[in-house]
């Protein structure tokens, strides 16, 4: 809570302080902390192929720049919507069988604010227990009601579903592909094949998904070739595509009319920048020609082997480029990590409130350039300190 002190000075509540000490206490505690060495192995981020540092991608970008500047100079509706943005819509609305796509400066963003505004008084969300905090700040905003299933346990949607059926207003289902912080994913096809039993909008986010799923790349419901039953897509840049910026993936054009008329969020930000624009553009170009996703599918199931092999068998299973070590205890998941950093590899820690208290992990995040030396150094320092 924000307070007013007697000179008129906005001041952070002494509170807040209490609440800090709180969390240091029960070393929850969040710091910035740069990352400084640049050759150090970095399993934290979420470029999964690498293509931040990829050197044409580097160039599309610096194009960019050349051509439009650094900024996009202003809001989309004013100035900040340039050829090259059009560009990028075009190339994401045909790698999503020619939908109607809009582009935002974040996927935080389009999910806070379509589950903000779709959903309406009288209509009922069911969302998967994990969703990203994006997704519930968006429904904690909305006038809709709210169930939520167990991770993943789609009896319990079909339960919810069934029980909701002659439920007055619209139903929803929401939730992520790839989890952010699992790695594990629902089984897309049976929530497809719900859709043609109930009555619901699927609102599906895929972000870190796209590149490392389906023939094209474009994410897991290509690969299960559900996308005809999503009705909104939401797909981020800052992940595989290496960039940074999200877009949405609608039904029909007036939807997309929609979001640009209503959507503060949108409206009233400076857009996307040029250089993030261009580097989208080639890095989906790459990613819909080289065809790598068995190779890093199976590169994501060797790792998770080999580390059960040296004993860590709480891990998150599956294929995705999101990798799970299971720590439960928040210090000592930070002190591994720590003792990790020290050897020049940058692990996720992840603890509540991110994650459900007694689940604090290592996040690993894997990537298609990794080295045979690199897993095995990253597992034989693990092995050490576990
Ligand atoms: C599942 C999920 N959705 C959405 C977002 C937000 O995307 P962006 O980074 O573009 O804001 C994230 C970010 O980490 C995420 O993990």
């Amino acid at each position: 809570m924000c307070v007013l002190n007697s000179k008129k000075r906005l001041v952070l509540s002494k509170n807040w302080n209490h609440q800090l000490e709180d969390r240091k206490k029960l070393g929850l505690f969040r710091q910035l902390h740069p990352r400084v060495d640049s050759s150090a192995l970095n399993l934290a981020g979420n470029d999964y192929l690498l293509h931040s540092k990829n050197p044409e991608i580097i160039e599309a970008a610096c194009q960019a720049a050349r051509d439009w500047g650094c900024s996009s100079t202003g809001s989309p509706l004013v100035s900040g919507y340039t050829a090259i943005h059009q560009d990028l819509e075009k190339l994401l609305s045909e790698w999503y069988g020619n939908r109607p796509v809009l582009v935002w400066n974040t996927g935080y963003a389009i999910n806070q604010c379509v589950l903000s505004q779709v959903p309406e008084v009288g209509d009922l969300i069911l969302a998967d227990r994990l969703i990203h905090n994006s997704m519930i700040q968006g429904i904690l905003k909305s006038s809709a009601k709210f169930k939520r299933y167990d991770h993943l346990n789609l009896d319990r949607l079909e339960q919810l579903l069934e029980q909701n059926r002659e439920h007055s207003g619209q139903l929803f289902v929401v939730t992520e592909s790839v989890f952010s912080m699992d790695g594990d994913y629902p089984d897309l096809k049976r929530i497809a094949h719900l859709k043609s039993i109930y009555d619901f909008k699927w609102i599906l986010d895929e972000a870190h998904a796209v590149g490392w799923y389906g023939n094209n790349g474009s994410g897991l419901a290509e690969e299960l070739g559900v996308l005809d039953q999503v009705d909104i897509l939401i797909g981020t840049m800052g992940k595989s595509v290496g960039s940074m910026g999200a877009y949405m993936v609608l039904r029909e054009d007036w939807e997309r009319d929609y979001w640009i008329n209503y959507a503060g969020e949108f409206i009233y930000s400076t857009y996307l920048s040029p250089m993030s624009v261009g580097a989208s553009i080639r890095s989906i170009q790459m990613i819909q020609k080289n065809k790598i996703r068995m190779e890093v599918q199976t590169l994501s199931r060797k790792i998770r082997s080999l580390l059960v092999s040296i004993g860590c068998s709480e891990i998150g299973q599956g294929d995705s480029p999101i990798l799970p070590i299971f720590i439960g205890d928040e210090h000592r998941c930070l002190e591994i990590a720590d003792h990790l950093k020290k050897n020049k590899i940058f692990v996720g820690a992840i603890r509540p409130p991110t994650v459900p208290k007694g689940t604090s992990r290592l996040r690993i995040s894997l990537n298609s350039q990794l080295k045979e030396n690199d897993i095995s150094r990253f597992v034989s320092i693990l092995q050490e300190i576990l």
